[in-house]
């Protein structure tokens, strides 16, 4: 066992949220994982934006913008951070992130704890660009009585300091969040991001993160949105409120989203359905349940340009990462691919 891995399974015996302060703190001292360069059939450019890896951290794991640095250096190819809401707020009762080991899933119901935009900015505003990409995750305080205000505010403040922006109006953990999916509040939404851009002076692409429990009018509906409007992508997905009949472990109950392996099926079957309603104009992230570099390359074949994961690393470490990679590389070289763009999209 590596000494990553052992650190791995030793944070498991810890509670959930104390075992995630642990590794934010052991990435900060300098105790990430080093990392090989990347394989050159990895690279991939998408928004102009060069990604040396498809292999991105998911939101929710670097909620404040603490270690986007040293999960770079460690070797994936983005960094999301956030959800960052305007005004700091402390999130749910505890506990309210519970792990679900039998099914290799997590359920969290955390609600947006974050210490704001400000400290967020003041943080991404000393980061060297050179790096690699770092996404801005943005929400709503759930105190609110104005979102778009909220959205608005976050994009002014944290856009300037991004590769780009990610609208979330899919966390089932913030009361009324996920009504912003409606076509009307999501044209509103997408309008007011866009002319914030526009007034910044600004390019940089605004993706739209969405839940994997839309019916399937909301699905044509968020598809003909993202066409018509000029979405620059979208995440597909977060958590869900579903419980698959599957779920065996003691936690399977609790309230919130549930991530990880259960995830899989449910976010790859969006992600092909929206590439296809979308017919591959729109760049997809596909997220939920990857945990090998076989989950992350059928994500891509699905219709994803890029990918990302979080539930897995609770299990695996971050040296899942480099295993992906390799993997990865491995399986496009196997199917005669020379890059991961020639591979997006070739199961739909
Ligand atoms: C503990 C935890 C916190 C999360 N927080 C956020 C968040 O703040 N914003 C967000 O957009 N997604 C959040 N997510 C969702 C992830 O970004 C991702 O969409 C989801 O977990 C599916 O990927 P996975 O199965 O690889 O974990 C969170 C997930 C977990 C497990």
């Amino acid at each position: 066992m590596t000494i990553a891995r052992a650190a791995t399974a030793l944070l498991r015996l810890l509670p959930p949220e104390t075992a995630h302060r642990c590794a934010i703190r052991a990435l900060q001292t300098g105790l990430a994982p080093g990392s090989p360069a990347d394989p050159p059939a990895l690279a991939t450019r998408v928004w102009g934006l060069t990604f040396s890896n498809p292999i991105g951290i998911a939101a929710g794991f670097d909620k404040d913008a603490e270690v986007f640095a040293p999960l770079l250096a460690s070797g994936v190819g983005f960094a999301e951070v956030g959800t960052v809401t305007p005004r700091p707020q402390s999130g749910n009762p505890k506990p309210r992130i519970f792990r679900l080991p039998q099914d290799r899933a997590v359920i969290n119901r955390l609600g947006f704890n974050n210490r704001g935009m400000a400290a967020a900015a003041s943080r991404l505003s000393k980061r060297d660009r050179t790096q690699g990409v770092v996404g801005v995750n943005i929400g709503r305080n759930k105190d609110s009585d104005d979102a778009l205000a909220d959205y608005r505010a976050c994009f002014e403040t944290l856009a300037p300091l991004a590769d780009y922006v990610t609208v979330n109006i899919s966390s089932p953990n913030t009361p009324g969040l996920r009504d912003l999916q409606a076509r009307a509040e999501l044209e509103k939404l997408v309008a007011s991001m866009h002319d914030a851009r526009a007034s910044l002076g600004l390019s940089l692409p605004v993706l739209v993160k969405i839940a994997p429990d839309l019916d399937d009018a909301a699905k044509a509906d968020m598809a003909a949105v993202a066409v018509e409007r000029n979405i620059d992508g979208l995440i597909i997905s977060n958590t869900t409120i579903a419980r698959p009949a599957t779920l065996s472990s003691a936690a399977r109950e609790e309230a919130g989203g549930l991530s990880g392996r259960p995830l899989f099926a449910l976010s790859t079957a969006l992600l092909t359905d929206m590439y296809r309603r979308t017919e591959g104009r729109v760049p997809l992230i596909g997220v939920g349940g990857i945990a090998s570099a076989a989950d992350a390359y059928a994500k891509i074949r699905a219709g994803a340009s890029l990918v990302q994961l979080y539930t897995a690393l609770v299990y695996q470490g971050l040296g899942l990462v480099d295993d992906i990679k390799t993997g990865l590389a491995g399986r496009l070289a196997a199917d005669g691919y020379a890059s991961v763009a020639e591979a997006v999209g070739a199961d739909a």
